[in-house]
Parts: structure tokens; sequence; C-alpha cells
């Protein structure tokens, strides 16, 4: 049927028809949505670049932002400056750079993170960071569900709880 035949018709205002409409989510809740919002924040830096302040003394990190079930935290990391090996608790999380570079360090290896690498990761996931370049960096953590506990990981078979710090 050619449908400049067709005799449908719609009657009255298609946007009434609710069902019809698919809203774009105010927040994200899939893993590409996290991945989506991390890369979203990374390409404005109007949101984070002004608030980005370095510590020699320790690792800083602001909360940026925070929505139903999730965080968003900005760290800096200056040269040397590292995380020690950690868990996210029962926190999924994506961390992304957004300046300078990383060093991932998991049982699997190490690998090098740079300007908008991003690593996803699931709970329990394991990992050291840390700046090992000459530059500082700056990277943004999404958190979902946000985290609340965290567990150090020095060598020991049992894990040191400690204060969360995100990392
Ligand atoms: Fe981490």
């Amino acid at each position: 049927m050619n449908s400049s035949h067709s005799d449908l018709q719609i009657a009255g205002d298609i946007l009434e028809v609710q069902h019809l409409l698919q809203p774009a989510r105010e927040h994200p809740a899939t893993v590409a949505e996290f991945v989506g919002l991390a890369r979203a924040i990374a390409a404005d830096r109007s949101q984070w670049a002004h608030l980005v302040q370095y510590d020699a003394v320790s690792r800083w990190y602001h909360r940026l932002r925070t929505g139903p079930g999730y965080e968003v935290w900005l760290l800096s990391w200056v040269p040397g400056q590292g995380s020690g090996a950690h868990d996210h608790g029962t926190s999924s999380g994506v961390l992304t750079v957004l300046e300078g570079e990383l060093t991932e360090r998991t049982d699997r290896g190490v690998r090098r993170l740079s300007d908008w690498s991003q690593r996803v990761f699931a709970p329990g996931y394991v990992h050291d960071v840390v700046n090992d370049s000459l530059e500082p960096a700056v990277s943004l953590h999404v958190y979902y569900p946000g985290l609340t506990d965290m567990a150090m990981y020095a060598g020991e078979a049992t894990p040191a709880t400690q204060d969360v710090v995100p990392a």
C-alpha cells in the first residue's frame, strides 16, 4: 500500500499519547549511560576544570554530582600520588582520565590511562592507581551505587577497611 493512499489519520494531539513518547532519561541507569555521562562531563571542561585543586600532601577529591543511585567524583593526582590497592565495596564504577596520565595496576598487569581513557569495573574489582608521570593528572569517577565502603589491600590476605576516599 502506498503511504500516500493510507487512510490512517491521527485525531487530536499526538503528544497526548503518552505511551508513544520516549523521553530521555534524566539520570543514567545502565553501564552505557554511566559511560556516556562520564564522557559528556569530560567533554565539557566548564563543569569541572575550575574546581580542580592539587594538594601535595594528600590526594584531592571533590564530589561533583549525585543522582539517584550514583555519585560522580573529581580527583586530582600530583606526580607520585597513588591510591594503593583497593576495591570499591559493592559499587561498580567508571574511571575516566580527564587530563594527564595515570597508571593502573591489577593482578592482570599494568595499564597506562591517558586522556579520556575509561575503565569500567564491577563490584570486587581491585586496582592500584598511581600518577607515575611528571605532570599532574585529573580523573572522574562514577560510582553506582555511591561509594559507601572500600577495602585496602597491602599484600595481606585479609584486606583492611578504611575511611571511604574515592579512588
Ligand atoms: Fe578505584
